[in-house]
């Protein structure tokens, strides 16, 4: 099968038409689909009527569930959650600021899959950050120095019990179910730079945020560095706005896009479940 595939025209993403995602997928068409989101690096799949259990295929088919931590899941499913927020929800938007899924994890996961099961009529798009393009596109001077950085990331500032979604929640009507956890202040050191494992080109890998300091660098110096880096990686050139549409599923590369949601949809509920993909073995 040939996909239909819209480049977004910009800095990464497309739409793939013409494809049943709720049928059983064939070798073929996974790999195609492979293909494509290694060059799209975000692949938006229109007019789906897929299910959960469609859902589950498709994540398996793309290299199986990764790890969920401070997460619940779903009921009646261990690898699906829901990014979820009520029409009259006052709580603040999750995941507003820019990251790369789990980047804290030991092997954080390949990707990530959104459907969306309900969708406001405006507002609520998200966007993506093209961590390949950004790093591209640095001098060679900058690009030499920051191969050499070592990132300590961390998922305290926003797991842990006194985290932003811990005691500094504010909400009292918070729908989704975020589980504040000891575990996140735990510490793991990824390379700043990251060739990408199927492909081999080099990304700017994670943000501050999750990335909390940079190994034997004093503090202050790597808050500093790492915040005119997140300010670099976010450039306007770089980034894709993803506009969602009933039946759509997005499927993204967490080892060469940055994300993060948006609001703009005061007054209605929007829904999406979320699958974690696998780092590959
Ligand atoms: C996420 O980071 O998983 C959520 C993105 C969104 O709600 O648009």
């Amino acid at each position: 099968m040939n996909l239909n595939i819209e480049p977004s025209g910009q800095s990464c993403g497309a739409t793939v038409r013409g494809v049943d995602l709720s049928a059983p997928l064939d070798d073929t068409l996974v790999a195609e689909i492979r293909t494509a989101w290694l060059k799209h690096r975000v692949l938006a799949f229109a007019e789906q009527s897929m299910d959960d259990d469609a859902l589950e295929r498709f994540t398996l088919a793309m290299g199986g569930f990764g790890e969920d931590p401070f997460f619940d899941p779903i009921p009646g499913r261990k690898n699906i959650a829901a990014i979820l927020r009520e029409a009259d929800e006052n709580a603040p938007l999750f995941a507003e600021n820019w990251h790369s899924d789990w980047s804290f994890l030991p092997r954080p996961p390949a990707g990530t899959c959104l459907m969306a099961i309900d969708i406001p009529p405006t507002g609520g798009d998200t966007l993506f950050a093209n961590q390949i393009a950004a790093f591209a596109a640095l001098p060679d001077e900058r690009k030499a120095y920051l191969r050499t950085l070592t990132a300590i990331h961390s998922a305290k500032l926003a797991y842990a019990p006194d985290g932003t979604y811990g005691e500094k929640d504010q909400a009292t009507d918070r729908s989704m179910a975020i589980r504040p956890d000891e575990s996140a202040n735990k510490t793991e050191v990824h390379p700043l730079i990251q060739p990408h494992p199927e492909t081999g080109e080099e990304a700017i890998f994670s943000t501050l945020g999750y990335i909390i300091g940079i190994e034997g660098m004093a503090q202050a110096e790597a808050i500093a560095l790492l915040s005119e880096l997140a300010q670099w990686q976010v450039r306007d050139e770089f980034v894709y706005r993803h506009r969602w549409e009933p039946g759509m599923l997005v499927l993204w590369d967490n080892r060469s896009v940055l994300h993060k949601a948006t609001g703009g949809y005061e007054g209605h509920r929007r829904e999406l479940h979320r699958t974690t993909i696998a780092a590959a073995a």
